[in-house]
C-alpha cells in the first residue's frame, strides 16, 4: 500500500497574512468550505491570539467543516495556548500548532536566549498544549538555517513531550533541494522516536525553490506538507498546494497518495485569487492562464497531432475544460487552419496559404489575435462555412 501524504493547507493563515489578501469571517468559511471539498487533511485557521476577528474566524471554520483537522497557530507562550485551545472548542478535529525559532540568530536576536532554553521552553509549550488536545505539532522556526545536531535533539525533546507532527520550516526560503532533503533524512535517522511523529515541510520561497525543497523532504520522509493555494504566503510565498498535489499524482514513480480531489484544484484556486484579490501569474504552474497554453508554431502541430507531445497533465484533471492554442506571430498554419475548422470555416490549401500571410502581418501587429480577426481575415462571419 502506498504511503500517505498528509496535506496541511494554510492559506488562511500563512497565506492571509500577506499585505491586502485578508478576508472577512464569511469569506474565510467559503474558502475553508471548498478545502475541506478538496480533500485537504488539515485546514490551518489563524492565529487565534492575533485578533479578535482571527479568533472568531477559527470558531466559525470549526464550526462549518467536519473532516478536515483544524489547526490554529501559537507562540510556546501559555496564553497563546489557552487562545488557541478556545477558539478550537466547536472543531470536530483540533490541533495546536505550537513553536519557536531554532536558528542561532532567532536564539540570540529574537529571544536573547540560548539553545537549552529554547530546548525547554519549546517542551513546556508542548506539554502544556497536550493539557487541551490529543494533537500537538510543533514547529522549529528557522530550521532551515539550524545546524541538524541541535535541531535533532529539539525534535526528540518534543516528540517525547507529546508532539504528534514536528515541523521543519524553511522560513526563509534559504535551503537548496538537497540540502533540505538532507535536513530531513538527518532527522529521520538520528532523531529517537521519530516514528511517534510525523515530521512536515513548510517551505518558503524566497529564492524559488518552496516546491523543489518540499518534494526534496517528502522523498527523505517528511509525510506532511505545508501550503497555499496559489502558493500565496508571507513575502514570496509558501509551496503551492497543486503543485505539490500534481507532482505526485504526475511521478506514479513516488510511491505516494494525498487525498486531493484534483479536478476541484482550479476552481479553487479561482476562488482564493477573487476573493483575496490577488492575481495568479500567467505562468503559474497548474493555474496560470498560460499553464495548458500552447503558443509556438512546433509546439501547437505536435499538440494537434498529439496532446501527449507537449502535455504532461490532461487539464480536465485540474478542473480545466481543456489546453489552448493560442494564435500568435509563432503560430503556424496547422494551429491557424484547426482554429478555423473550429469555427467553422474550411479553405482551400491555396486560401489558406493566402490567409496565413495576411494573419502573420496581423499578428505581428497585434499580440492576441481573436476568433474575430481570424473570421475577417478569413473573410467569413461565424454563421457560414467558407470553401
Ligand atoms: O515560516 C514559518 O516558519 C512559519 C511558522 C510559524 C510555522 O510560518
Ligand atoms: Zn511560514
Amino acid at each position: 500500500m502506498s504511503d500517505k501524504l498528509f496535506i496541511f493547507d494554510t492559506t488562511l493563515r500563512d497565506g492571509e497574512q500577506v499585505p491586502g489578501c485578508q478576508l472577512n469571517t464569511v469569506e474565510k468559511i467559503q474558502v475553508a468550505r471548498q478545502l475541506e471539498a478538496l480533500g485537504v487533511d488539515v485546514i490551518e485557521a489563524g492565529f487565534p491570539i492575533s485578533s479578535p476577528g482571527d479568533f472568531n474566524s477559527v470558531i466559525e471554520i470549526s464550526k462549518a467543516v467536519t473532516w478536515p483537522t483544524i489547526c490554529a497557530l501559537t507562540r510556546a507562550v501559555q496564553k497563546d495556548i489557552d487562545v488557541a485551545a478556545e477558539a478550537l472548542q466547536f472543531a470536530k478535529h483540533k490541533r495546536i500548532h505550537t513553536g519557536i525559532g531554532t536558528s542561532d540568530s532567532h536564539i540570540k536576536y529574537k529571544f536573547n536566549s540560548n539553545r537549552e532554553e529554547i530546548i525547554e521552553r519549546a517542551v513546556a509549550a508542548v506539554k502544556y498544549a497536550r493539557r487541551f488536545v490529543d494533537d500537538v505539532e510543533f514547529y522549529a522556526e528557522d530550521a532551515g538555517r539550524t545546524d541538524n545536531e541541535y535541531l535533532a535533539r529539539v525534535v526528540e525533546a518534543v516528540i517525547k513531550a507529546g508532539a504528534t507532527v514536528v515541523n521543519i520550516p524553511d522560513t526563509t526560503g534559504y535551503c537548496l533541494p538537497d540540502e533540505y532533503g538532507a535536513k530531513i533524512r538527518y532527522l529521520m535517522e538520528n532523531v529517537d522516536g521519530i516514528h511517534n511523529a510525523i515530521l512536515s515541510t513548510h517551505c518558503h520561497n524566497d529564492l524559488g525553490m518552496a516546491t523543489a525543497n518540499t518534494m526534496a523532504g517528502v522523498l527523505n520522509g517528511a509525510r506532511q506538507v505545508e501550503v497555499t493555494i496559489n502558493g500565496i504566503g508571507e513575502r514570496a510565498g509558501n509551496t503551492s498546494l497543486e503543485e505539490v498535489a500534481m507532482i505526485i499524482k504526475c511521478h506514479k514513480d513516488i510511491d505516494i497518495e494525498t487525498n486531493i480531489n484534483t479536478q476541484k484544484i482550479y476552481p479553487t484556486s479561482r476562488m482564493v485569487s477573487s476573493l483575496m484579490n490577488m492575481p495568479v501569474q500567467p505562468n503559474k504552474a497548474i493555474v496560470g492562464r498560460n499553464a495548458f497554453a500552447h503558443s509556438s508554431g512546433i509546439h501547437q502541430d505536435g499538440v494537434l497531432k498529439n496532446v501527449q507531445t507537449y502535455e504532461i497533465i490532461d487539464p480536465h484533471d485540474v478542473g480545466i475544460d481543456d489546453s489552448s492554442i493560442v494564435l500568435t506571430a509563432r503560430s503556424g498554419r496547422a494551429a491557424l487552419k484547426n482554429r478555423l475548422q473550429v469555427l467553422g470555416v474550411q479553405l482551400t490549401q491555396e486560401k489558406l496559404d493566402h490567409v496565413y500571410e495576411e494573419f502573420l502581418k496581423l499578428a505581428d501587429k497585434k499580440k492576441d489575435i481573436n476568433d474575430d480577426d481570424v473570421l475577417v481575415l478569413a473573410g467569413a462571419d461565424r454563421t457560414r462555412n467558407h470553401r
